[in-house]
């Protein structure tokens, strides 16, 4: 293993010009680049655990006359290859059979579409982006799909409290570089942000590669706007920071993955953007390690640390076999990388702070090797070796992905567990093509406690499927652990919420769920 001091801020500079390739920012989302294959049909794969429920009516041409009456001909897609992208997900596991995508412009016309939905039993699926992870945002049958995409204005910005207000439909990054002009930032970010619409974002409440800067969306979103299933208007689009009048019903719209209401407008609190930032990527030889940079981390950046973000060597691998790019770290391919981010308003300061921080690790030999990003290109392509994992491990032909809250101490021992498994099994191999599972890998947000199990395979299989589930469910409840840290439960969890959760919890969200939602209309077969 290489031993190099080359923390320093000018000894960085020459490795980085030959590793990394400045001013390319790498394509981090597309949804159909790594196959052409066709995606089966979810109400297929999973016919032993869903069949579609015979209260719900099927589409006829009554119902598309009063749609057209609604949105016009413009509004509606019923072309078989244009329904394509609306029925199946990202990762290519999940597709459903709608007919028909509605693209309401106004939250009048929202209300119009679910109050006749609701009286006519025709069950619909919100989508937003359709970057969610969990088959929560595609149909199981033929259920109608209302995508936000055509709501897609900001309201209004509040340049001295730093209030935004915008449609659901906006998409993450636009609403990041509109608030970039005005000195502001979004509180969330994360790779799918130039696709996912910050109305998708709010309903899996998504947690992002800053919550452990900015908080999550409970304490930043101040309002919202979403229309219940009978067609009435839930508007607290305020303006408040403290509100103590009553329950937080918005609160009950964050997470709740279009099961009550189609969020239509948000209110959200946004910091000021930060005037300088950096960007470290470490090598280091133990998850043991990873703990503790990020304990040194906490405590000699403190204030300024904006993101602290692990991978383990197999994803990067993966990651960089799939973007045919050679690793950042020169000297060689190490067991776990960690990429930190600072954040501040004074760069000497900053970059003072993060030397001093890097020369104790590396004192420490807590740290192996290293690379500090010296312009604003090169920290996009360190951003981008993490934001393109997903990409990197589905690359191979699918993935099970898990994304669980476990402490600290024992997040990775999940990885270890599953490869064991799988290796027990002997359907493991990253060469072998002849067998279905190429890696069982982990990655994430360490600084939440939150880890990504990917399971990366060459094809779906119910074989590889049994030997995961409910094993890994069994594994983070063992250790009181969530089986959800931010993706949510959609179609993937549904019958596993019981892991995390305790009969009187799961009842209180059944009754929210039936109150609301009488007919079961929104978002079916997923969530609860
Ligand atoms: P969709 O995928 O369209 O929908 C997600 C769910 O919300 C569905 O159940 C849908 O029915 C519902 N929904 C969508 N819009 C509305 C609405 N307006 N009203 C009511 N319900 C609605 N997640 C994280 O938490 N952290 C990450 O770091 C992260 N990184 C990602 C990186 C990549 C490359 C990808 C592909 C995904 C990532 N995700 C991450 C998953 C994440 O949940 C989504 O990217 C994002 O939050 C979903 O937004 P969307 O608009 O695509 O929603
Ligand atoms: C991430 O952190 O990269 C996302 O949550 C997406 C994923 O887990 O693949
Ligand atoms: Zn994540």
């Amino acid at each position: 293993m290489h031993r190099r001091t080359l923390y320093s801020l000018s000894s960085t500079v020459s490795l980085l010009r030959r590793n990394i390739r400045v001013n390319q920012r790498l394509v981090v989302v597309s949804t159909a680049s790594y196959s052409t294959k066709t995606v089966a049909f979810t109400a297929d794969t999973y016919s032993h655990k869903v069949q579609r429920d015979p209260k719900f009516k099927k589409l006829d041409d009554a119902d598309i006359e009063f749609f057209k009456g609604v949105l016009t001909d413009k509004g509606l897609i019923t072309d078989a290859d244009d329904l394509l992208f609306y029925n199946e997900d990202w990762m290519r596991k999940y597709r459903g059979q709608s007919q028909l995508v509605l693209k309401p412009k106004t939250t009048e016309q929202v209300s119009q579409i679910l109050k006749y939905c609701n009286e006519q039993k025709l069950a619909v699926v919100p989508q937003g982006g359709n970057t969610g992870l969990v088959g929560g945002s595609n149909p199981i049958f033929d259920e109608i799909i209302i995508s936000l995409s055509s709501m897609n204005k900001i309201r209004s910005f509040d340049s001295v409290s730093g209030i935004l207000k915008l449609d659901a439909g906006v998409i993450l990054e636009t609403a990041d570089q509109y608030l970039a002009e005005q000195g502001y930032i979004f509180p969330l970010d994360l790779g799918a942000k130039g696709s996912c619409h910050v109305g998708g974002n709010v309903a899996c409440n998504a947690g992002g590669l800053r919550l452990l800067r900015y908080g999550s969306l409970h304490g930043s979103v101040l309002g919202l706007e979403a229309v219940l299933p009978d067609g009435s208007i839930y508007d607290s689009m305020h303006s408040l920071r403290k509100d103590n009048t009553g329950y937080d019903l918005k609160q009950l719209f964050i997470g709740s993955e279009g099961t009550l209401g189609i969020i239509t407008g948000i209110s959200i609190l946004c910091p000021s953007r930060p005037q300088t930032q950096n960007v470290a990527f470490l090598a280091v030889s133990s998850y043991e390690a990873v703990q503790k940079v990020f304990v040194e981390a906490r405590k000699e950046l403190s204030e300024i640390l904006s993101a602290f973000e692990f991978m383990d060597g197999t994803s990067l691998y993966l990651t960089g076999k799939h973007l045919k790019l050679d690793n950042p770290i020169e000297s060689g391919e190490y067991p776990f990388y960690i990429l930190i981010e600072t954040s501040g308003s004074n760069k000497e300061h900053d970059d003072e702070k993060l030397e001093n921080f890097l020369a104790g690790a590396m004192e420490a030999e807590l740290v192996d090797d290293g690379i500090i990003a010296q312009d604003e290109s090169q920290i996009q392509s360190l951003w981008s070796w993490r934001e393109s994992i997903p990409e990197g491990v589905t690359a191979t032909g699918g993935v099970y992905k898990y994304d669980v809250s476990i402490p600290l101490p024992e997040l990775y021992s999940l990885v270890e567990a599953c490869n064991e498994r799988l290796q027990e099994a002997g359907i493991v191999s990253l060469e072998d093509e002849s067998k279905p599972v190429v890696a069982a890998v982990g990655y994430g947000h360490i600084g939440d406690g939150n880890l990504h199990l990917n399971v990366s395979v060459r094809k779906y299989s119910s074989e590889v499927e049994s030997l995961l589930e409910p094993f890994v469910y069994e594994w983070i409840q063992s250790r009181k652990g969530s089986i959800s840290a931010e993706h949510g439960l959609g179609f993937q969890k549904k019958n596993y919420i019981g892991y995390s959760k305790s009969p009187v919890e799961i009842n209180m969200i059944k009754e929210i769920k039936n109150h609301y939602d009488p007919n079961g209309i929104m978002n079916p077969y997923k969530y609860v």
